[in-house]
């Protein structure tokens, strides 16, 4: 299973979901979780190593396969290599992002480059794979494309509404099957009930996309998300809702 966590809007929850669920996960199971970092911001590789640049990363196997996507050898080769597993855990391993990322568009890639990617290192043996896919519209539809179940992290802000639409429009095109909307720091007030309402409307009226968990109960507004220490295993209890939702329905 290959969940892509997405939206085309930055800031809006991405790495935190990811990496909450990367976290809880690989706590709940003996199975093995692959966490993949495809943000050159390098979000869910920072927040299990250091922010250092990594001797080999998703980068570096983007290029190799730009240059000869049959040099299966070499492809395979760098992927591993840019996989470390996270301390602490002894299930949870992350393929790491690099700044270089920036430039992936000068690589001219198509859409299912990286799909194909996993499919060389056998990273789909993993039982688990989560990918942070950035907010890079060349990547976002390489994340899209390569996952079986997209997850989509907003918040209640109103510059967020657009590019959520995007991400689901860009997934009906894609018919990716959608896991569900998952908001975060939702509050109480009015507002945000009418921004859930509609978002309620969205979803009921796009049947075609699935949405097996559909809107999401979402991780209220809370200090210790934004202090939470993964490396250490600390699920905040505010996410735990929306996390045993999720594993339930991953059926693991
Ligand atoms: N429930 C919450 N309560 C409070 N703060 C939160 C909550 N969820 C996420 N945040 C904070 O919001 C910020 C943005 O979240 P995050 O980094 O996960 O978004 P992102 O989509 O990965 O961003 P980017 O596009 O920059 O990679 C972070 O500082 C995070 O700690
Ligand atoms: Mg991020």
């Amino acid at each position: 299973m290959i969940i892509s966590v997405s939206n085309h809007k930055g800031g809006v929850g991405k790495t935190t979901v990811s990496t909450l669920l990367a976290a809880y996960t690989a706590r709940h199971t003996d199975k093995k979780i692959l966490l993949v970092d495809a943000d050159h911001n390098r979000g869910s590789s920072s927040i299990f190593f250091s922010n250092k640049e990594p001797e080999f990363s998703i980068f570096d196997a983007f290029q190799c396969y730009a240059e000869d996507p049959y040099d299966i050898v070499s492809i395979s080769g760098i992927m591993k290599k840019a996989v470390v597993k996270a301390d602490g855990y002894d299930n949870l391993f992350v393929l790491q992002s690099s700044r270089k990322l920036a430039q992936i568009t000068a690589l001219g890639l198509e859409a299912e480059a990286l799909k194909d990617m996993i499919e060389i290192a056998h990273f789909d043996r993993y039982d688990l794979v989560i990918i942070d896919s950035g907010t890079v519209p060349v990547i976002v539809s390489m994340c899209i494309t390569a996952c079986d179940r997209l997850l989509i992290p907003m918040m209640m802000s109103q510059q967020c509404i657009g590019p959520t639409r995007n991400t689901i429009n860009l997934a009906k095109r894609k018919r990716a099957g959608v896991l569900g909307l998952i908001p975060l720091t939702v509050g109480k007030s009015k507002w945000d009930r009418a921004i859930l309402e509609n978002w309620a409307e969205i979803i009921h009226d796009t049947p075609e996309l699935g949405w097996e968990l559909g809107l999401m109960e979402g991780i209220p507004q809370s200090k210790t998300i934004v202090k939470a220490d993964l490396v250490n295993g600390s699920i905040p209890a505010v996410a735990l809702p929306s996390m045993e939702k999720i594993f339930e329905n991953l059926n693991m």
